[in-house]
């Protein structure tokens, strides 16, 4: 019979806390760039065994591990990220990183030590699961192509009915969460622009071809992208984020690189927004009789949340967290590798609020200063695990 309270995965995920908190800190204290996460996958799968479990590695720094019987109902995966980035700590934290340079500055090692708390609450379980729950502990999720591609080659979604994950999210304050049908998070790509032009005297611009102005040009007019190409009811970013260019003040730049990203919500803005570019640059550049190469990659694409599965998601968010504390919308900018998965499954994407000023974690993800709210790991868990339920409940045939 399917329940509709939530199951007691609150108070056991609470009594964790000490647990999550110990995982979480050694995570963050020996954080892994993307592709090279291989202790951090050897110390979840330790305390995975130490679980009973039997964790395997499907790549020398990722970790999978399966809990209960798919001979007992539908398979529904849980997926934690566990890489960290290139950025020097500036916490002050007493289990701040002790790598120079690299940084769990995005909150993955919370949700790896959530996905660990859930492992510990199905180990418990593993004789009476309806189904089989697959845990997915993926690397590489700042870097598109990323962890998740790789997994999903690997054959982590074979027999998969719904996928279900988490992000803690500074944005919104402790105790509250979005869980946002349809759209959830934007697609995102990267552009390098090259102008080709000649340089020369700087006091005979009529002899040159100025790289620098035109790239100038350039920025200024791919901002007409969005405001004046783009349906205003359509959410688009053109951002440029670097501009290198010249090399004395008078003399004539012969060439000018630009870089930068285009996020949207929707595939078909996505290709707009992409022909604009093109054109814009490429006729801007002719117009001055420069040449403009243009080198655009494809990231991640847009995290399209089932509504069906957002619903079950935000309704046990809600009993955790209380009516009014759950939003469903608006959708973020970011993007999340996650996407990839929900390209095959249906699943949802829940942002779980982080932000408390007594626990100095209001700063952006990706700051020096970045941190999580620990007390906010048990509620994490047990929203997760009783998803997980659910989950095998509506898809049971
Ligand atoms: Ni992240």
């Amino acid at each position: 019979m399917p329940q509709t309270v939530p199951r007691p995965w609150l108070d056991p995920a609470r009594a964790l806390a000490p647990s999550l908190v110990r995982w979480r800190r050694h995570i963050h204290q020996h954080p892994e760039l993307s592709f090279h996460e291989v202790e951090t996958a050897q110390y979840i799968a330790n305390e995975l065994r130490l679980m009973g479990l039997e964790p395997q590695h499907i790549l020398p720094n990722a970790v999978i591990a399966e809990v209960g019987d798919a001979g007992r109902g539908p398979t529904i995966a849980l997926r934690a990220d566990i890489d960290a980035l290139p950025i020097s700590e500036e916490t002050g934290l007493p289990f701040a990183s002790l790598t120079p340079g690299v940084m769990h500055a995005c909150g993955h090692d919370g949700h790896t030590a959530i996905l660990l708390g859930v492992a510990r609450l199905l180990a418990d379980q593993r004789e009476n699961i309806p189904g089989r729950i697959r845990l997915l502990f993926q690397p590489a999720e700042e870097i598109p192509p990323g962890g998740a591609e790789q997994l999903i080659a690997a054959g982590v979604l074979n027999g998969v009915s719904a996928i279900a994950g988490l992000h803690l999210w500074s944005p919104l304050p402790s105790g509250t969460a979005a869980a946002i049908p349809g759209p959830a998070m934007a697609a995102s790509d990267r552009f390098t622009i090259t102008i080709q032009g000649r340089g020369g005297h700087g006091a005979m611009p009529h002899r040159c071809i100025d790289a620098l102005e035109t790239a100038s040009r350039i920025v200024v007019a791919l901002q007409s992208i969005v405001s004046r190409s783009v349906d205003p009811l359509d959410a688009a970013v053109v951002t440029v984020g670097r501009f290198s260019s010249g090399t004395a003040f008078n003399v004539i730049a012969g060439e000018a690189v630009l870089e930068g990203t285009v996020r949207t919500l929707r595939e078909e803005v996505r290709t707009l927004v992409r022909e604009r570019l093109h054109t814009v640059v490429e006729h801007t550049a002719a117009s001055a009789s420069a040449r403009a190469d243009i080198e655009y990659i494809e990231g991640d694409p847009a995290v399209q949340n089932d509504p069906g599965v957002t619903a079950i998601v935000a309704d046990i968010a809600e009993e955790h967290l209380g009516g009014g504390a759950i939003r469903s919308g608006p959708p973020e900018m970011a993007a999340e590798d996650f996407a990839c998965y929900l390209q095959h499954v249906p699943g949802s994407f829940l942002l779980l609020g982080t932000a408390n000023e007594h626990r100095h974690s209001t700063f952006p993800h990706h700051h020096p200063q970045f941190t999580i709210d620990e007390d906010v790991m048990p509620v994490g868990v047990s929203i997760l695990t009783e998803t997980a339920y659910r989950l095998l409940e509506r898809f049971a045939s």
